[in-house]
């Protein structure tokens, strides 16, 4: 049965209106508390990865804009592409005055590599994305304010999280009713395919583990590395991918 389509309307109009109040990068004479020497290889990295991720993002949304079905995703789809462009020229400015650009942690470019080369349609990846990219990647970059209180990049990631709040809703609007002509073993299919996902970027670090990894599953000691399932799954029931009901899928 063809599901009715998604009124995209409003989201469109908002997503108009926020373009004129973006966040500017930070400039030579924007000031800037550079972290004590201890602490900034792991503060570098842990930003970087938020460019990367940011970079990610805007190429998946490039890449299934066109693929949705519904033109008017498309569209929102390209701006959301350009949103996180947007985000990656925030964060590129802000490292650039603090003098270094970390590499993409492997973990993290293993799970977006995974992420590229999945064979599910659109709603499933836009799904992936919501879960993880939008949904926990926000909660990560509140933790990165909690931890790291820089004004400038407090200033950059509050912005960033405006949009992404329209990114959420743009993937809960679109996605709604998607799921429910699947089979269980469709949904659930899903369900592992971001759970893989989540579990690539946020496995337990070894004893080098990095303060990213440790951030991303807001892990308290090495005894209680949350289960993947256990962060992820409010958000697959939001989605209607994963019922209420329903036990979380081994
Ligand atoms: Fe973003
Ligand atoms: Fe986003």
């Amino acid at each position: 049965m063809q599901r009715t389509p998604p009124n995209l309307d409003n989201l469109l109009r908002k997503a108009t209106a926020a373009r004129h109040g973006r966040a500017k990068a930070v400039t030579a004479s924007e000031t800037i508390r550079p972290p004590s020497r201890i602490i900034r290889t792991a503060f570098t990295d842990v930003v970087s990865q938020l460019l990367h991720a940011e970079r990610a993002t805007g190429e998946m949304c490039r890449l299934i804009a066109g693929r949705s079905g519904n033109p008017l995703a498309d569209v929102l789809l390209n701006d959301q592409a350009n949103d996180e462009r947007h985000h990656a020229e925030l964060y590129e400015s802000y490292l650039a005055r603090i003098g270094d650009i970390r590499p993409i942690d492997s973990r993290l470019s293993e799970a977006l590599d995974a992420m590229r080369e999945t064979t599910f349609d659109a709603e499933a990846i836009i799904a992936a994305f919501n879960v993880v990219l939008e949904g926990e990647a926000v909660k990560l970059q509140q933790d990165c304010i909690d931890r790291f209180t820089y004004p400038a990049l407090t200033r950059i990631i509050q912005s960033i999280g405006r949009d992404e709040a329209g990114h959420v809703a743009f993937g809960h609007t679109f996605l709604k009713g998607a799921f429910s002509d699947m089979t269980s073993d469709e949904r659930f299919g899903i369900y592992r395919h971001i759970r893989h996902f989540w579990q690539t970027a946020a496995a337990p670090p070894g004893e080098t583990g990095s303060l990213f990894a440790t951030i991303l599953t807001r892990r308290r000691s090495r005894n209680t590395w949350p289960p993947a399932g256990i962060i992820i799954m409010p958000r697959c029931n939001a989605l209607a991918l994963i019922h209420e009901s329903e036990k979380a899928p081994v």
